[in-house]
């Protein structure tokens, strides 16, 4: 494979902006990754996406061509990152027509800028179009690509982004980096396992989106006012190519990043694939919480501050497997903003905001990480251990809830007295799912029965269960997929449906407590003394007489109490109506 020159990305980034000026296109700068006036978009995730109005229509652009170099997030692919392939921040190189130029001019002009500006080999470039997009396939046999390099998929197709806007059939540019002379190409595509889409050899490169179509809430699709072009390419991935190394980490764009890892981590890169996978998800998140933060996200629970915190974490344990010392993304976040902040002044502005986020989420979630993957380690290293205990007590389990009026109090003290799981933590955990379940179950023996019966059934040997997930999760703040993570590393899935479960249920109880500040541990005293519920009479008599049926002193139950003590008493009746803060 030969490229006819080298570039670095800067110089590639301005070459297409430059190349687009020449055809009449204005640079714009790129939007935020926070999309303005879009609540169907959680983040910017392609160069189109600030100029839905202007292809609606609805607004009108300052040119009726831009190009743009636009910051991108794709959260779909976080848990991918770790490979030769995977972003989540990407720039995205695009050329847009509102009402303007259509596919003649795109194709053509595309074709020309691989070739001629960035010296890739005529050779090597295919093409794919919409299976019934005939003008487009015309275009490139027009433009002298032979017929056997063009190839038709049903689903292309680009857009909305989000959940309604511009979108349309697309063809796209791929780049065969494989063996074969193209004297051999027309007997290879016969073969339905080689050519773009199906083969590794192809890398896609450059989608060229013939915007004719508005994907609206409903699902419905309406013609546009007018014919659009909407194009993308990935600046990392193109870089890749141009300046022939095997993957985006490779290229300049992350030389200094990952230099910077290895002298924090002292660990080279290409020493080894483990190793390298650390320092690519350190190197990528770290690079695209630094654009986050500088566009304003801050870590949070939900949405994008969900989005960020999850990658500050997943750096954060990566991090920690390369024994690098905590905090120390602010360090790799200087070098991304002096890699990048020339092009994205944002990141200078904003660098001592960026900074302080990073290090503030870095401290509060440092000891969290040492605790729970301390934890987390021994529950792996005790598995066989934890599988002994329950094989030994599913009988009794099994026992207890087959009699029709069980005591939950058999259940407790049984997985107390077993202390499975380091210091009992999954007798306790599980005794607490109990008392989970018994708050918010309408019919509560049967719910209980079929947890325990799930409990019993459970493969504790190759399972992290849904219990330790969440406890890990809900008090540690350990997030599940970095859970998932180290668990994998042993050979170990965890159960994500029961920690769903789990999770839910523990909402919903969030929710019945905050209106009845119900308190467990009282209930369950109640329960134990046999205490179901005081009658309201209140609807029909403001006066009744009670008995005393339970004696509290200190929260604990007594049978009597003497002249001074403070106490509370629990009647089989009252007329008093139960109200917050209570009644006068
Ligand atoms: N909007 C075209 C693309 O993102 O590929």
């Amino acid at each position: 494979m030969t490229i006819n020159k080298y570039l670095s990305s800067d110089e590639i980034r301005d070459s297409f902006l430059n190349y687009f000026v020449k055809k009449k296109h204005i640079t714009h700068p790129s939007s935020s990754l926070i999309p303005a006036n879009d609540p169907t978009l959680l983040l910017t995730n392609s160069g189109m996406a600030q100029f839905k109005s202007y292809f609606s229509g609805e607004s009108k652009p300052p040119k009726p061509r831009i190009t743009t170099s636009q910051k991108c997030f794709r959260s779909t692919d976080i848990d991918e990152v770790g490979d030769n392939t995977h972003l989540t921040l990407f720039e995205m190189l695009g050329n847009f027509s509102f009402g303007d130029y259509f596919k003649e001019e795109a194709c053509k002009w595309g074709l020309e800028l691989l070739i001629n500006e960035f010296g890739l080999e005529e050779n090597r470039i295919f093409a794919t179009v919409h299976s019934d997009d005939s003008e487009a396939k015309k275009i490139w046999l027009n433009l002298g690509m032979p017929e056997h390099k063009i190839f038709s998929f049903d689903d292309n197709w680009w857009g909305p982004a989000g959940l309604e806007g511009p979108c349309g059939p697309c063809s796209e540019l791929h780049y065969y980096t494989g063996d074969l002379l193209p004297n051999d190409y027309k007997s290879a595509s016969k073969n339905k396992s080689w050519g773009p889409n199906v083969s590794d050899e192809f890398l896609e490169l450059y989608n060229l989106v013939f915007t004719q179509f508005y994907h609206h809430l409903d699902g419905r699709k309406t013609e546009l006012p007018k014919k659009n072009i909407d194009t993308g390419m990935g600046l990392e991935r193109l870089t890749s190519v141009i300046q022939q190394v095997d993957s985006c980490y490779d290229t300049d764009l992350f030389t200094e990043i990952i230099e910077k890892i290895e002298n924090l981590s002292g660990i080279q890169w290409k020493k080894s694939k483990s190793s390298d996978k650390a320092i690519i998800i350190i190197a990528e998140h770290v690079r695209s919480a630094t654009f986050l933060i500088g566009d304003g996200v801050i870590p949070e629970n939900t949405g994008r501050g969900y989005i960020l915190r999850r990658i500050i974490r997943r750096a954060m344990r990566y991090g920690m497997t390369l024994k690098i010392k905590a905090p120390f993304m602010g360090l790799i976040a200087e070098e991304v903003i002096r890699k990048m902040g020339h092009h994205y002044s944002e990141l200078i502005e904003n660098k001592p905001f960026i900074l302080k986020v990073l290090e503030v989420e870095e401290t509060k979630f440092s000891s969290t990480l040492q605790q729970g993957n301390t934890l987390l380690k021994t529950l792996i290293k005790d598995r066989n251990l934890i599988q002994e205990k329950f094989d030994q007590i599913n009988k009794n389990l099994i026992k207890i809830i087959s009699k029709e009026n069980f005591k939950d109090k058999e259940l407790f003290d049984l997985f107390e007295k077993s202390k499975i799981g380091p210091e009992s933590l999954i007798s306790n955990l599980i005794n607490k799912a109990i008392d989970l379940e018994k708050h918010i179950a309408k019919e509560k023996n049967d719910q209980l029965k079929l947890l325990i019966k799930n409990i019993t059934k459970l493969n504790w040997k190759n399972n992290i269960s849904g219990f330790e997930v969440a406890y890990l999760y809900d008090t540690l703040g350990f997030p599940a997929e970095v859970t998932s993570e180290i668990a994998e590393e042993s050979n170990l899935k965890i159960d994500l449906d029961e920690f769903n479960n789990i999770m839910e249920k523990l909402k919903l109880r969030a929710k019945s407590s905050s209106q009845f500040k119900g308190d467990l541990s009282l209930q369950r005293l109640f329960e134990e003394m046999g205490i179901s519920e005081t009658t309201f009479q209140g609807h029909n008599n403001l006066k009744t007489d009670s008995l005393v049926i339970g004696i509290l002193k200190n929260d604990k139950p007594t049978k009597k109490a003497n002249s001074g003590d403070e106490i509370k008493i629990i009647l089989n009746q009252t007329p008093f109506y139960p109200e917050g803060g209570g009644q006068v």
